[in-house]
């Protein structure tokens, strides 16, 4: 009886073991998969995004509050920008044209580093040259700064001899955010029309 009472004790201790065993070599590799993934940092990363009040590229005046409803991409850059800000807009470009249908859940928007040149009418321009969907956002110095920390975007302006052609060094992440204007991942430069598309599509 003690025997039978022993054998029983120690099959439910290793199934016990294995089960745990089990359980963390499937949830492991499961944590470092993600891990990899562009979406988990958001965990523990500081408030990202917030309310803003800018000028469109028609020249209407908007607030966060006229995205809502729809997953927004935001991007920061500056129209004379010689080759990150044109790449990234034409990867958001054919994210869009990949996206179908859906894309008309989706509001790319792209918002001016430089206010000192980026005007109404150049925000047009630029923005309509790679999609019709992309708003182009420009506004006061203040008002740019202000949206910038709220992104905390980096951007310092290159010094140089030429008032006027000056290049502006900044971060070049695309922010995802969801119907709420809340994050729901960072996409950082380079990232292909592909994975963006994907990952829209998951929060759809
Ligand atoms: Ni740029």
């Amino acid at each position: 009886m003690n025997k039978i009472f022993t054998i029983l004790i120690i099959f439910f201790l290793l199934a016990g073991a294995t089960a745990v065993g089990l359980w963390m070599a499937g949830a492991l590799p499961g944590v470092g998969k993600d891990q990899g993934r562009s979406s988990s940092l958001v965990v523990g990363v500081p408030q990202i995004g917030g309310p803003f009040s800018l000028v469109n590229h028609k020249g209407e005046r908007v607030t966060e509050a006229d995205f809502k409803g729809k997953l927004m991409l935001v991007f920061f850059g500056f129209t004379h920008c010689p080759d990150v800000c044109p790449t990234e807009l034409q990867t958001i470009s054919v994210a869009m044209q990949e996206l179908g249908d859906a894309a008309d859940q989706v509001t790319p928007v792209f918002i001016t580093v430089d206010p000192e040149r980026d005007t109404q009418e150049l925000m047009a321009d630029f923005v309509e040259a790679f999609d019709p969907s992309i708003v182009g956002l420009t506004g006061s110095q203040d008002e740019i700064a202000d949206v910038m920390k709220k992104y905390r975007v980096y951007a310092q302006k290159r010094d140089e001899q030429d008032s006027e052609y000056y290049l502006v060094d900044h971060s070049a992440y695309t922010y995802l955010m969801d119907r709420d204007g809340e994050l729901i991942t960072v996409f950082s430069f380079g990232v292909s029309p592909e994975e963006m598309t994907a990952k829209i599509r998951e929060n759809l």
